[in-house]
């Protein structure tokens, strides 16, 4: 298990998928804004990628996060898009409702760059999100993430098209904290 200070991520098991399924995917409003792609319900059971992981996906590596202190299941995180010829790869994270608001996401993003720029070498690093998604924006930014640019107009969101913000880290100008 990859650890932070608050949070731990490590592989996804069979349990937390109906927890997942339920607060974050069966969730309209938030798929909508945390997904590229449109809403469609998971079939219990099925091999749906965004909740079941498949380990031969090189280029993709999904996480669930846990507290730290007791081990509850608070959400994922993913290293998506690894591109090893030019070192990059995007982030991404979702967090259940409960476990919003209390630092959690800011030491996620710090542990998802320990595993990115240590543990796989990578040379940059990047997040798009909602330019209205405060506590997304603030979460990087706290971890170093620079705003890069704002792709207009880039994401159809529940009946409306939004800007995104892309955001960049650069493995010179990272400053680990504490994840291990
Ligand atoms: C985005 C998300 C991962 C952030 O994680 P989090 O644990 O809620 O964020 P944190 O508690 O670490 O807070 C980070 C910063 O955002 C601020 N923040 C948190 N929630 C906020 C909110 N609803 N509105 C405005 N600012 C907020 C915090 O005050 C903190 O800033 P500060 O340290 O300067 O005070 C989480 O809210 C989430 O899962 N949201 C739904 C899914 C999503 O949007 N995923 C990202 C898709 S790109």
């Amino acid at each position: 298990m990859l650890k932070g200070t608050k949070v731990g991520l490590r592989a996804r098991h069979e349990d937390d998928i109906p927890i997942l399924r339920t607060e974050l995917y069966d969730d309209v409003a938030n798929s909508a804004r945390a997904e590229g792609r449109p809403w469609r319900p998971i079939t219990p059971g099925s091999k749906d990628s965004r909740l079941v992981v498949d380990d031969e996906e090189e280029g993709h590596v999904p996480f669930s996060v846990v507290e730290l202190d007791g081990g509850t299941l608070i959400g994922t995180a993913t290293l998506w898009g690894i591109d090893n010829h030019n070192r990059f790869a995007h982030i991404g994270l979702g967090l259940r409702p409960s476990a919003r608001g209390k630092g959690y996401g800011t030491d996620v993003v710090a542990v998802l760059c320990h595993y990115g720029f240590i543990v796989r070498g990578l040379h940059r690093l990047q997040i798009e999100t909602l330019s209205d998604n405060a506590a997304m924006l603030r979460s990087a930014e706290h971890n170093g993430f620079v705003r890069e640019g704002v792709l207009r107009s880039s994401a159809w969101v529940m009946g409306e098209f939004v800007d995104e913000v892309l955001l960049g880290l650069l493995a010179r100008d990272w400053k680990p904290e504490t994840a291990t």
